[in-house]
């Protein structure tokens, strides 16, 4: 049986990738800090056949993170497919950040730990000369704005990692992919702490729902590709981006800034 590692299974994307990834009969690991969950998805995978091994873990404690790859060698033997998806957000400006739980957490979470897990099991993977390693990183990986600047550090950081690894290891046929979504409807918005004076948000129509995300996330294991923009449509705001910086700082700046500052 292949067997699939997904952080972040608690809730949201990491919850639907869990759920899909049984329907398909891959054995899992499912790994995050709220046990009661992953029991929970733990119930609902199990019908399909499939074993699924539950790690509690918070993934900004260094040591867990190993935690996380020994248990599941040891259970397993093999991991085939890692998806690092565990992430938060606090969107806020810079200086109304707080220094340790809203910017080192972020960053250990949102980067490290998914660089740390996938050292600790690439070993096993050169060795077996396969694996798929998929990072869910997030269109602000790619478009950096006002009030995500922790939150794009770590994600440009997770799209810098996808793109040096995936030159590495692909001598080995070891797979590495970006999935690179806009607004997702999960828990992550209601976390994120968001307060916003202009009412300037992604529209409900444009959000992706999780299932949808999950989807396209395991086609990859079929179909590999570098990296996955979603809605695909984004990708003309990255080019927008790359080819005129200036003018999406200048709306930025008019559209956003400038109102969201206005009296502070
Ligand atoms: N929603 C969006 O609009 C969006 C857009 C682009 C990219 N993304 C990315 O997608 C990924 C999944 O987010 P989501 O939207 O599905 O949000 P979510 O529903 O809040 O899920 C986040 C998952 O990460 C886990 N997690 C957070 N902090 C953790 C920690 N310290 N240790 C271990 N696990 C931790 C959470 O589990 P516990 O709380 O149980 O630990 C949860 O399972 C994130 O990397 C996020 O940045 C989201």
């Amino acid at each position: 049986m292949t067997v699939l590692l997904v952080t972040g299974a608690s809730s949201g994307i990491g919850a639907a990738i869990a759920r899909l990834a049984a329907r398909q009969r891959f054995d899992l690991v499912i790994t995050a800090r709220r046990i009661e969950r992953l029991e929970s998805i733990c119930g609902e995978c199990e019908p399909f056949g499939v074993q699924v091994l539950p790690i509690q873990a918070d993934l900004a404690v260094g040591e867990q993170v190993r935690d996380v790859a020994q248990r599941a060698l040891e259970h397993f033997g093999k991991i085939d497919i890692l998806i690092n998806n565990a992430g938060f957000g606090r969107i806020n400006w810079l200086e109304a950040l707080d220094s340790e739980e809203e910017i080192a957490a972020q960053i250990q979470v949102n980067l490290i730990a998914a660089i740390q897990l996938t050292r600790y099991l690439l070993p096993s993977m050169i060795e077996r000369k396969q694996g798929y390693i998929i990072n869910i990183a997030s269109i602000a990986s790619l478009i950096a704005t006002p009030t995500y600047s922790v939150y794009a550090a770590s994600k440009f950081g997770l799209h810098g990692f996808t793109e040096a690894l995936r030159r590495e290891i692909a001598i080995y046929g070891i797979h590495v992919s970006g999935v690179y979504p806009g607004g997702v409807e999960t828990e992550f918005g209601e976390k994120a702490g968001i307060k916003r004076k202009t009412r300037i948000k992604t529209p409900d129509w444009m959000r992706l729902t999780a299932d949808r995300v999950a989807q396209e996330t395991l086609q990859l294991i079929r179909r590999p590709r570098r990296q996955v923009i979603l809605p695909s449509y984004l990708s003309l705001v990255v080019w927008l981006n790359r080819f005129s910086p200036a003018l999406v700082d200048w709306m930025l700046q008019r559209w956003f800034v400038a109102r969201e500052r206005a009296g502070n």
